[in-house]
């Protein structure tokens, strides 16, 4: 959600916060703000995208070299200037910038106007900075009356602080939303909500846990945790290309990452396959084959799209190493009374790795005695480091809200995964190479597919007037389906939906008639036969259908509006090769109906809050 930067060093601090800032966009772009210290606090702050706030700063940039800086996605109150971050204390000599939810904001609120506190803002934010105020007692130095007014705050945080009182320091503080320290050179500090804030300064990060709070000033940082005082974290350094958190030539981050998947999904795949011996080799999976021969149930959980790619994790573990699987939605899953028994493995996929449903039913499995892993893309992200064991999927920033890459590259993931529990039980060596060689195809399969750009765009100008889509699959491409509507609600806010294409017949059927375009997913797989009656289906209904097909498909020639054909490879990695065309084809529907792909309204990429 929310994304927040601060930075304390001997450069001009607002040009690098609105960098930090123009980085961590994504993450919410209802309002954004920023303040500086130079001598007293100097605050610029706008509602709408951070546009807005350039425009605002075009005249000029406050001076200094301490400041903090924030990008809003709202929970409490309309995305206002008023509700905007930074909000200061009532002599403005304390600001304050914060990502997440303040559970117990209403009571703070009651008890803080007994004391005469005035609130401004509908925001849950503004209590603690007016906490903070109210604490500061005589004689204390900002960390001091942070750490106080902490002590009284229930829920989820990520929080910058800077006072005129205390000047020329940053406190910052972690309880359930990311926040990581940026280490540079020479005494230049910056503090962010992901290492994409931080990377024009440094390369170096410190990832803060929850509970803990950081100082920096001109003599260096401190670390403390509110129960363990001081703590002694390492710094790790990010290798993120610069090149992968900018646009390089491309209109939008959502065509630019459809664009990469040749890339990322070589990425995802390096080193990690045994063609000899039909096997994967995983260095992030430190179970022993005996723990893992020990496992007889898994458990994935995920949201969204990751909740997509664990449908397709259940369907491939089955499949080739034969345990049974259970896919949850983390938000539910944290809210029931989970039956988790012994030798169950809790698998939670995560793209930022910061998801809090995700990240909380994690906790919760752990805590029944769970043995976890993660399948994360963002190094260092907490679920990475709460899981006992992982596979990073190593494709690079997704800055794009919509997923694109991180979904095929989860699959790859998964498969991997399967095919090395699956080598330790009963899967041939013969079947081992096959999807080894599939997996080794897939890059330049999907540079193939690629190419279908041009005819995509053709659809999407037939189609992108519709009020409504259906997508249809069956086994593997069940998921697919799902997440090809998905894609298309998110970005172009077409109503639609993903159905199996066998249920069509039970209800979906009826809004079956000549404006609703269908799209299929129907490669050759074990299922074609009975995906090609569910087309007829449509098709004497007078629906409209576009079906995603394997190069031979003589069966549909001519008989369906669209054909998208698509190279042949082995059931499991196929929504690998179907969910691209239907990427291309909801990025080009809202291209043309003129909707931010980017930021779509509403949403947020990394979801922080509950
Ligand atoms: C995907 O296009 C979405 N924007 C969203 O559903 C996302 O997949 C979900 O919020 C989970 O995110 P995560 O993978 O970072 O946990």
């Amino acid at each position: 959600m929310c994304g927040i930067v601060g930075y304390l060093g001997p450069q001009p601090a607002a040009p690098l916060l609105m960098e930090g800032l123009r980085r961590l966009e994504y993450r919410g772009y209802d309002s954004a703000g920023l303040c500086v210290l130079n001598g007293g606090l100097h605050t610029v702050k706008r509602s709408g995208k951070l546009s807005s706030l350039e425009q605002a700063l075009a005249e000029g940039m406050p001076e200094g070299t301490v400041g903090i800086a924030h990008t809003r996605w709202a929970t409490h109150g309309p995305p206002n200037e008023t509700n905007a971050h930074p909000h200061l204390s009532r002599d403005g000599d304390i600001a304050l910038i914060h990502n997440g939810i303040i559970e117990n904001a209403n009571a703070l609120r009651t008890v803080l106007g007994r004391e005469g506190f005035e609130f401004v803002s509908d925001t849950d934010t503004e209590v603690v900075v007016h906490l903070i105020d109210h604490l500061w007692a005589e004689g204390m130095k900002l960390e001091e009356a942070v750490a106080a007014a902490l002590g009284e705050v229930e829920g989820a945080y990520g929080i910058a602080v800077i006072s005129s009182r205390d000047p020329d320091k940053i406190v910052v503080a972690r309880n359930g939303s990311p926040l990581l320290l940026g280490i540079g050179e020479g005494g230049e500090f910056m503090a962010g909500s992901d290492a994409a804030a931080v990377v024009g300064v440094t390369r170096n990060v410190v990832y803060l846990n929850d509970g803990d709070y950081a100082v920096f000033d001109r003599q260096g940082y401190r670390i403390f945790h509110r129960d363990e005082g001081s703590v002694d974290h390492a710094v790790h350094e990010v290798h993120w290309d610069m090149e992968a958190i900018e646009k390089g030539g491309y209109e939008h981050f959502m065509f630019k990452e459809i664009m990469e998947q040749p890339t990322s999904l070589r990425d995802v795949a390096r080193g990690r396959l045994l063609s000899e011996e039909g096997d994967a080799r995983l260095g992030g999976v430190t179970l022993s084959d005996r723990e893992l021969a020990q496992v007889e149930r898994i458990i994935i959980l995920g949201c969204g799209t990751s909740w997509h790619s664990a449908l397709i994790g259940e369907y491939l573990l089955e499949d080739l190493a034969r345990i049974p699987v259970d896919v949850e939605y983390a938000s539910e899953f944290r809210y029931r009374n989970p039956v988790i028994e012994k030798n169950t493995l809790v698998i939670a996929i995560s793209q930022s790795g910061e998801t809090a449903d995700t990240l909380a039913a994690l906790r919760e499995a752990k805590q029944r005695g769970a043995t976890t892993m993660g399948i994360v893309n963002v190094v260092g992200s907490t679920i990475a480091r709460e899981t006992d064991f992982g596979v990073y999927l190593h494709v690079g920033p997704e800055i794009g809200v919509a997923s694109t890459k991180a979904f095929t590259s989860q699959i790859v993931a998964l498969t991997l995964f399967a095919l090395y529990m699956g080598r330790r039980r009963n899967l041939s060596v013969l079947e081992g190479r096959r999807i080894v060689q599939a997996l080794e195809e897939l890059p330049a399969q999907v540079e193939r597919i690629l190419t279908l750009d041009e005819q995509i765009q053709e659809i999407a100008r037939e189609y992108a007037e519709a009020s409504n889509f259906l997508y249809l699959g069956r086994g593997y491409q069940f998921p697919v389906a799902l997440e090809g509507a998905l894609k298309l609600k998110e970005v172009s806010y077409i109503h639609a939906e993903g159905y199996p294409a066998a249920e069509m017949k039970h209800g979906p059927i009826a809004l079956i008639d000549e404006q609703m375009p269908v799209v299929f997913l129907a490669p050759r797989d074990p299922v074609y036969g009975k995906v090609v009656s569910n087309i007829e289906e449509v098709r004497a209904r007078g629906g409209r259908v576009i079906a995603v097909v394997s190069d031979e498909a003589p069966e549909l020639d001519g008989k369906v509006d669209h054909l998208l054909r698509i190279p042949q490879s082995v059931p499991y990695l196929l929504p690998v090769l179907t969910s691209i065309p239907l990427q291309l084809l909801a990025y080009h529907v809202a291209v043309l109906r003129g909707c931010d792909v980017d930021q779509p309204r509403n949403l947020a990429k990394s979801v922080t809050v509950e």
